[in-house]
């Protein structure tokens, strides 16, 4: 333990409990206060797939950790601490609160700069960088067919999306599906859907690399004149492409793994993620 977190234990009335709906509002709060996009339905999305803990000080909600199961992986994320309270061990506390509620299993999380020391201690270890691009989307025409998807599709989907990145989570992508729009590539598939300050496109999961750019490039079409973002694995090499349609290198994370379990992998790989909290 840190001398400062020796020395600053956390307010004696703060408590440790489950993340309930009751707490949104203040999760919301939190996440704004760090600059994060997130609006009351982003938070939605996330917590239809997540559980979590929130650490409270009578009313108020003071730091946040969420996990997400899909399958044998599972994801956390959403990881703050009010900028009041941060260096007295509470960051520590929150993720030990909710690893273990998924013990046991691979874990994977996307940290920030301000996160990542804290992982290093638990045990996770970086795997590879996420460079998140956004900006207003210019209008080009795909180089390859692209067409119109349903909820329909998305059992099909779900199973390139696991082979792509070994995550089961057919019913995020059902949820988003039903909200957003399902494009549809002869070797792959991407969803765009709103967020924060506009729309994402992601996940973006393909055969090769020609089909993920048309699947971009279509999403940037329907989106064009908007705010656009994505978040693409660097090993993608897709950065200087979306800069091209408008998308500026604007930060991003470094993800990391905990235990990771060898993944049953087939033909597709993931060229941007659904987020950086969901993978
Ligand atoms: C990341 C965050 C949650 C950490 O919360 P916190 O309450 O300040 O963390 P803690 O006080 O529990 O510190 C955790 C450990 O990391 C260490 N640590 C923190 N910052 C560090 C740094 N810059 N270098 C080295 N170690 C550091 C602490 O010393 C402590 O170690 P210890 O438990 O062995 O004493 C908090 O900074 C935050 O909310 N940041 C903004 C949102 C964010 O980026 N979240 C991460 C998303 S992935």
């Amino acid at each position: 333990m840190s001398e400062a977190s020796a020395q600053t234990p956390p307010h004696e009335a703060l408590e440790i409990r489950p993340l309930g709906p009751e707490h949104v509002a203040g999760a919301l709060a939190l996440s704004r206060q760090v600059g994060w996009p997130h609006r009351k339905e982003d938070w939605g999305l996330a917590l239809a797939v997540s559980e979590g803990v929130v650490a409270t000080e009578g009313d108020k909600v003071t730091g946040t950790a969420c996990c997400s199961r899909f399958g044998a992986v599972s994801l956390l994320n959403m990881i703050i601490v009010d900028e009041a309270m941060r260096g007295r061990g509470l960051g520590r506390q929150l993720m030990q609160a909710v690893m273990a509620l998924v013990a046991g299993g691979e874990m994977r999380l996307v940290a920030t700069r301000e996160g990542l020391p804290l992982y290093e201690k638990l045990g996770f270890v970086a795997t590879h960088e996420i460079r998140q691009h956004q900006g207003i989307a210019r209008s080009t025409e795909p180089e390859l067919s692209i067409v119109a998807g349903t909820v329909a599709d998305i059992g099909q989907l779900a199973e390139m999306d696991r082979q792509a990145s070994g995550l089961e989570r057919r019913g995020l992508l059902e949820l988003i599906a039903a909200e957003g729009q399902v494009l549809l590539a002869e070797n792959g598939f991407a969803l765009l859907r709103e967020f924060g300050r506009g729309h994402v496109v992601g996940p973006v999961v393909a055969k090769d690399a020609a089909t993920a750019r048309a699947l971009i490039t279509e999403a940037a079409r329907r989106t064009a004149g908007g705010f656009l973002r994505i978040d693409l694995p660097e090993a993608a090499g897709l950065s200087e492409f979306v800069t091209a349609l408008g998308l500026d290198h604007a930060g991003g994370g470094t993800a990391m793994a905990l235990a990771p379990a060898p993944a049953d992998t087939g033909d597709y790989k993931t060229y941007a993620l659904v987020s950086q909290a969901l993978g």
